[in-house]
């Protein structure tokens, strides 16, 4: 099989923790595997000490996204494809995982259309009209540089920044990224690794839903996961057999999960 998975930044403060390498380990010596990432805190964490606080604007939508100007993609690219990028790298060639580490930027992976104009909701609610700086919405995958390295059983580890028309990097979201990559890719399964259990309504985790379900409850599910279950959706209507949801931080995550053992399954039907 192959497997898309996005590792959150919620999980990746220290970089891969060792359960979730050792858990991978086990994993690629069965299926082929992508991996993404996220790392939005530690941007603005890097951020702020270079003297840049970041400023974070609200969707009429309800997504939170960071407001990304020319300094801010410069620091983004330089945590997300840097540290970050080249962490996860180092954790997994430790195991003896041949990783990969690679940006969308490289060989036009990711490419995508800068955002011209962002709606910003205050907290008062009031709705403005901002420049989209260098935020991007994906427009296309180049897949022949991932099936290379697929096909010789490397583990690429993708970082969610797309190449603009104009040649220039942009912000995208990471669990949006791994959705078009699954789907690109004709993945499998698509597995998004969090803070939380899964998918919790009514304060329990759903061990189970269907699309047709989920979107009936997605008024109900907020931000961070809401992106999750979105990006979910759009894999499942892209051929991708199941979406699974659930926390990175426990043990052997990604087995478990692949056995519906923990975390939140969303299926078509
Ligand atoms: N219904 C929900 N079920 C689970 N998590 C939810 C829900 N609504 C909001 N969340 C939030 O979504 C977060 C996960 O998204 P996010 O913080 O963006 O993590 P990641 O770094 O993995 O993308 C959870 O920690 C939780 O606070
Ligand atoms: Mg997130």
């Amino acid at each position: 099989m192959l497997l898309i998975i996005k590792m959150g930044g919620s999980i990746l403060k220290e970089g891969a923790s060792n359960d979730l390498v050792v858990d991978l380990k086990k994993v690629v010596k069965k299926h082929k595997v992508v991996l993404v990432h996220g790392g939005g805190v530690e941007v603005t964490e890097i951020a702020s000490k270079l003297g840049k606080e970041q400023k974070f604007i609200m969707s009429p939508e309800g997504f939170r996204s960071r407001y990304t100007d020319k300094e801010t993609i410069d620091i983004y690219t330089m945590v997300m494809a840097g540290k970050l990028n080249k962490q996860i790298v180092l954790a997994l060639q430790a195991q003896g995982i041949n990783a990969v580490g690679l940006s969308g930027l490289d060989s036009a992976i990711l490419k995508a259309e800068r955002k011209e104009k962002l709606i910003a909701v205050d907290e008062r609610g009031r709705k403005k009209v901002i420049d989209g700086g260098y935020t991007g919405k994906i427009t296309q995958v180049k897949t022949e540089l991932l099936q290379l390295l697929l096909e010789k059983d490397y583990l690429p580890i993708i970082t969610p920044i797309a190449l603009s028309q104009d040649c220039n990097p942009l912000n995208v979201d990471g669990d949006r990224t791994a959705a078009i990559l699954a789907s690109a890719l004709k993945a499998d399964k698509l597995i998004l690794l969090t803070d939380v259990d899964g998918l919790m309504l009514n304060g329990k985790c759903v061990p189970k839903i269907v699309a047709t379900e989920v979107k009936k409850v997605l008024p109900k599910i907020g931000g961070g996961m809401s992106t999750k279950v979105h990006a979910g959706l759009e894999a499942l209507t892209h051929g991708v057999k199941e979406v699974l949801i659930t926390s990175g931080t426990a043990k052997q995550p990604i087995t478990l999960t692949l056995n519906h053992k923990v975390g939140t399954v969303i299926t078509n039907e």
